[in-house]
């Protein structure tokens, strides 16, 4: 008939710990009034950290219980824990220093400021098991968020590729990245939402406050599933009609994995799911659009030269070697100014001549660029004929 009373004194925790928070600091500024010789507010200083202290003591013992019922994990309580059996000693300390004292001593009020500090600490660690280490930098702007290293990168999702993908497991490398990109912000160990944690299978077989959300082999009947159908107006859909929404083919795969029995091994292949299903998964081998050089980039001076001579010239990319040149400014440019590009030839990726007077005797210097990778010949005096040389260039 008891029994209940443990975890009920546990859930007080969250309503006890403001108690010492607010008797301690109140104490803890009384100790920092200015003094003239005895100071009148020793019998309110003395008050302070005594109820301070059993209050601290209160919310300890409840924080225990709360750990003990409610499954927090050793590791992410026990610096809080350790820090409130501190505060609640600290206040006892404290009261012992002032209760035989007429004067606050410089000593006093360096412990004072001091019980002061671990209060605090004490307290943001717990915030940060209610409400998560993100809770004040999750709203800040994203610039501030990036200054203090606190921005959360969005989840990726699913990474497969071109040759593995038939071997991919479903569960490990398809559902739970779906999960983590898609509902992973409110349903985890920290933030419960609906008391339901989607970022393990061990987690989810636990199911949520409304019980169990997988059923293998029956997706309908599978509220993991049956929430992202429901038709978005439903205050039951899932994930939240504001937020991102999983693709129809997310959702399609989450059905096949429960309908192949929710599984925590298995393929893709074993599954029966078709590249079709999860192409969008796989990375490309993104080709980058210019060679690879290993040229270091070209010395500022070298680049000022070019530009006197009344060329455009510029990196392709900021710290690389490789150059963009454009002779638009100097329509006279012709085949005889090649010279001022002689000692960069092994740079030139990007050259644009149009509107430049060269000719088909030019063609012959061009095909010795190793790294040209765009040119433009645009109103020139090039008619084509030898154009064909260039298709030597790699
Ligand atoms: C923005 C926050 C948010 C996101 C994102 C989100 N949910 Fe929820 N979810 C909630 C809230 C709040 C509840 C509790 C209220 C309710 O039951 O509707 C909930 C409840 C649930 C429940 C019912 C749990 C139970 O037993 O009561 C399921 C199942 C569920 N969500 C699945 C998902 C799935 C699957 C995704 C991702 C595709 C997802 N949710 C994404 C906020 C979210």
């Amino acid at each position: 008939m008891t029994e209940f009373l443990l975890p009920f004194l546990g859930r007080m925790h969250p309503v006890l710990v403001h108690l010492p928070i607010g008797i301690l600091v109140f104490g803890i500024l009384l100790c920092f009034f200015p003094q003239n010789g005895k100071n009148p507010l020793l019998p309110s200083i003395r008050l302070a950290f005594l109820i301070g202290g059993i209050a601290a003591l209160a919310a300890g013992l409840s924080g225990f219980l709360q750990y003990q019922f409610e499954g927090f994990a050793w590791e992410d309580v026990q610096l809080h824990l350790i820090g409130g059996v501190i505060t609640a000693v600290g206040s006892f300390g404290m009261y012992a220093l002032v209760k035989n004292t007429e004067v606050l001593s410089t000593k006093i009020r360096v412990f004072a400021a001091v019980l002061g500090l671990i209060l605090g600490i004490t307290g943001h660690w717990g915030g940060n098991l209610t409400h998560g280490e993100d809770y004040f930098t999750e709203v800040l702007p994203a610039d501030l968020q990036s200054l203090l290293g606190t921005e959360i990168q969005p989840e990726k999702g699913p990474q497969l590729t071109e040759e593995t993908w038939e071997n991919a497991q479903l569960y490990a490398e398809v559902i739970q990245p779906i999960l983590n990109k898609n509902c992973k912000s409110c349903h985890n160990p920290r933030n419960r939402k609906g008391e339901l944690d989607l970022s393990s299978l061990a987690a989810m077989r636990k199911g949520g406050e409304e019980g169990m959300v997988l059923t293998a082999g029956d997706a309908a009947h599978s509220m993991l599933f049956a929430r992202l159908l429901l038709p978005k107006e439903d205050e039951k859909h899932m994930p939240p009609a504001e937020k991102n929404q999983p693709s129809k083919k997310e959702i399609a795969l989450i059905e096949r994995w429960i309908k192949s029995g929710a599984k925590e091994s298995g393929t893709l292949a074993a599954a029966g799911i078709s590249k079709k299903q999860i192409e969008r998964f796989i990375l490309k081998n993104e080709i980058p659009f210019y060679p690879i050089s290993e040229l270091a980039p070209l010395a500022v001076d070298s680049l000022a030269d070019l530009k006197e001579a009344g060329l455009f010239a510029e990196a392709v990319e900021s710290g690389s070697g490789l150059l963009k040149v454009t002779c638009i400014n100097l329509p006279t440019f012709q085949d005889s100014d090649w010279k001022i590009l002689a000692s960069v030839q092994s740079r030139i990726a990007y050259l644009d001549l149009s509107g430049t007077q060269v000719t088909d005797a030019l063609v012959s210097q061009l095909e010795a660029l190793p790294n040209l990778t765009v040119l433009k010949l645009n109103s020139t005096g090039i008619a084509g004929n030898s154009l064909n040389n260039l298709a030597k260039l790699t």
